[in-house]
């Protein structure tokens, strides 16, 4: 008998089923459309009960006094939660330690104290057994106010600048330096510099924040919850509650979006976990849309100073970036702008700071390609900028600065095909017809003008676990504690399991979203296709292991005594390498073997590559990028035309290309999907997002989908999307980047770039409405 491993991953590319890639239909598609598809506040539970948040009208300042007397007695009534009643917990982000311990993005939890320290920020939780009841005594709550004069912004005078390094708390981006950037720049015969103003934003995904939290016993809780991450919220809730985690699930099947703001786990959950503990009954609580706006983050409102210097001939020798935003009174977070702007051109000098100011705001938190997403506003304006003083076609001066290795490390990229990016989105656009000049294209009464940007997004390191189970009758269910924010995981983790095990995707069912089932990260930075999609594919191969080594024990199977390392799996037959007509497919196996069923656990790792086997790269679930020889991130192109009226200032963007490369793409369709819903996010913010805060009170003036405007289906075009086909051999089982974040990269600039070249103005502040443009 021969025990060498089998090698699978010199044999068995993934993919070898045929069924990754293709453009699969949602397999969650007729659950959503006909309400079958449960979400966090759709579980009608024995004896719920239904929470609604109070909150506070100032921005700053102590309550003085809490009179719930009159809400009390209204019927239905249950309870009323205020500082002063709150169940104690073990621990609370209130200080570092306890914000460490429990993973919030919030160093502070509201009704733990009589400090009001943002506008909107809940004073009470009233339980009734109906929503209308609790809405309705919510309102008859009394408070009383000591009032105080906000802090409303950085822009705010009596707001003070601090340098986030001397904070010291990991959370924040912190300098980088890279040669002498300040004497390069002071000695390039060409020297730009500009600031660029970004609006603070919302994530607004379709379904709110949503809380439904049962205690099965006296120290045993389930929670359905409205996050990308059971596990992450998992930890949040049984390191406030003092609780062991296999004491807190945490389920949650369907989500209606998140783009960052359901990364973590904020105020409203641990608060409807604490209600249900007082009431002794399930108790159901969803923020309300203006909730939305001040119950779980948002995009900080910031400025950032970017100086370019260059040679004569368009080369780049000096980059310098200043990031100044606003932070909450305890928190100091700043969305890391510089990553892009030091990785997406080859320049010898680069230097990066950040500043923040505490203002009376909730705190800001991961919003849709958090740092490369406004980072890439100012380098790729600038890059534009240089390309016009300078007379070179924009898509030339990115090819002239193109950066062959990672500049930041100088480790050669895993894989990059942004040339072929350019190439084929030039040539779908016609950007070969460009008028080098700006300002000069008339439609009529419009100007016309072309844009273009560069995207890249960093694939981070991560990893995380998944289950297969194979039934000898040819059926398979797979296991992750994943989550679909809506994007597809449902569907591309099907193929993927599908494939691997050659089997048809209807005769695969595979489940997500509960902390039950094997461990995941975070659906966030991307992570979620490359990791899981590798984990199952992992997990596929722990179950050839193990068949191919009965196989070949098995005196009735034509495998037997062969050499397992000789032994290959395709479309589920295991057959000998060197002569295919040996062997079997392995329901017959199974059947020889009296096994109903096999189950296999795999582990997707970042850096652990298909073609470097087994011998996987070191991977932890933390942030810490690049750690094996090659630096891994997708990049992709933008074009785009916009219609610009000049008498009124309005911007129609009226076509656009996208072409990215990303490594694998699991499913042709809900890939296209997520670019083309990313880029629309991209000209929200380029175009109408802004949220706007009172500058006087520091509350939100539009938080309501109505008044805080995205995109509709008139304000965009037909998209045409690409991908180039990309074969990374580094990133991990599936060689898969990730596509989640990258669509959004580049495309605000690429607009404001558009607008420029049909206007000849250049607008550095987003979003460009049209009073900017007049
Ligand atoms: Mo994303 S902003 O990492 O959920």
């Amino acid at each position: 008998m021969d025990t060498t491993e089998p090698a699978f991953f010199e044999t068995n590319g993934p993919g070898t089923g045929g069924v990754v890639g293709l453009p699969l239909d949602r397999v969650d598609g007729f659950a959503k459309v006909t309400g079958q598809a449960k979400y966090s506040a759709e579980y009608k539970l024995p004896g719920l009960t239904y929470g609604v948040l109070r909150t506070s009208e100032i921005a700053r300042g102590k309550i003085q006094s809490i009179d719930t007397t009159a809400a009390a007695k209204e019927p239905g009534v249950i309870a009323i939660l205020t500082h002063l009643n709150l169940p104690k917990l073990a621990k609370t982000p209130n200080d570092a330690e306890g914000k460490k311990a429990i993973g919030a993005p919030m160093g502070f939890l509201p009704l733990t104290s009589d400090q009001i320290h943002y506008a909107g920020q809940p004073v009470a939780l009233v339980v009734a057994d109906t929503y209308d009841r609790a809405v309705h005594a919510a309102t008859l709550v009394r408070v009383q106010y000591a009032t105080e004069k906000p802090i409303v912004s950085f822009l705010d005078p009596k707001a003070q600048l601090f340098d986030p390094l001397k904070v010291q708390d990991g959370k924040t981006p912190g300098h980088t330096k890279r040669g002498n950037a300040q004497e390069a720049f002071a000695a390039a015969p060409v020297q730009l510099t500009a600031t660029y103003e970004h609006a603070i934003n919302h994530h607004n995904p379709m379904e709110p924040g949503a809380t439904t939290a049962v205690w099965e016993a006296a120290d045993r809780l389930t929670v359905y919850e409205s996050t990308q991450g059971v596990t992450r919220t998992q930890k949040a809730l049984s390191t406030m509650l003092g609780l062991p985690t296999e004491q807190v699930r945490v389920i949650t099947k369907y989500l209606g979006g998140g783009f960052g703001c359901k990364g973590s786990s904020w105020p409203h959950t641990i608060l409807t976990v604490q209600a249900a503990k007082a009431v002794g009954r399930p108790v159901r609580l969803s923020l309300t849309r203006p909730q939305m706006f001040t119950g779980m983050g948002h995009r900080e409102d910031q400025h950032q100073t970017l100086k370019l210097g260059a040679t004569k001939d368009g080369k780049l020798t000096a980059l310098i970036h200043e990031k100044t935003s606003t932070t909450s009174p305890w928190d100091n977070y700043a969305e890391p702008n510089s990553r892009i702007i030091n990785l997406l051109y080859a320049c010898p000098t680069f230097e990066s700071t950040y500043q923040l100011a505490r203002a009376n705001v909730m705190t800001s938190t991961f919003t849709r390609a958090p740092g490369e997403a406004p980072g890439s506003f100012a380098i790729e304006c600038s890059m534009d900028d240089l390309a016009y003083q300078l007379g070179i076609d924009p898509l030339q001066i990115r090819l002239l600065n193109y950066a062959d290795k990672d500049p930041t490390n100088g480790k050669p990229w895993s894989s990059k095909s942004l040339k072929q990016c350019y190439a084929r989105g030039a040539e779908l656009f016609g950007w070969s017809k460009r008028n080098p000049k700006a300002g000069m294209t008339r439609q009529g009464r419009y100007l016309i003008g072309w844009g273009m940007a560069t995207a890249s997004y960093p694939v981070h390191n991560n990893q995380g676990t998944a289950r297969v189970r194979l039934y000898a009758d040819g059926h398979a269910v797979v296991q992750t504690g994943a989550t679909d924010l809506g994007t597809g995981t449902y569907t591309v983790m099907t193929q993927v399991a599908a494939d691997s095990l050659g089997i048809a995707p209807d005769k695969v069912r595979f489940e997500l979203g509960d902390t039950q089932l094997p461990t995941a990260p975070n659906s966030g930075g991307s992570v979620a296709a490359g990791t899981v999609s590798s984990s199952i594919y992992m997990a596929a191969q722990d179950v050839w292991q193990k068949l191919t080594k009965l196989a070949v024990q098995d005196s009735k199977s034509p495998l037997y005594r062969a050499k397992a390392a000789d032994v290959v799996v395709e479309k589920g037959r295991l057959m000998l390498k060197t002569d295919k007509t040996k062997g079997e497919d392995f329901m017959a196996l199974m059947k020889r073997a009296e096994m109903a069923d096999i189950e296999g656990m795999g582990n997707g790792k970042y850096g652990a590559g298909y073609e470097t086997g087994r011998a996987a790269g070191p991977a932890d679930s933390g942030h810490q990028d690049d750690k094996g020889g090659h630096s891994m991130h997708s990049f992709g192109a933008h074009f785009c035309e916009v219609r610009v009226d000049p008498e009124v200032g309005t911007v129609r963007v009226t076509r656009w290309v996208s072409v990215h490369a990303a490594g694998r793409i699991l499913n042709a369709k809900t890939a296209r999907s997520q670019i083309i819903g990313g880029s629309i996010f991209g000209i929200g913010a380029a175009l109408m997002e802004e949220t706007f805060r009172d500058p006087n009170l520091a509350r939100y003036t539009n938080a309501s989908l109505g008044e805080y405007h995205i995109p509709v289906n008139a304000d965009i075009p037909d998209m045409t999307v690409e991908f180039i086909e990309e074969h990374d051999p580094y990133i991990n089982a599936m060689g898969v980047k990730g596509i989640g974040e990258i669509s959004m990269v580049g495309v605000s600039a690429a607009v404001a770039n558009a607008i420029f070249h049909a206007t000849g103005k250049r607008i550095r502040s987003l979003p460009i409405t049209p009073d900017k443009v007049m």
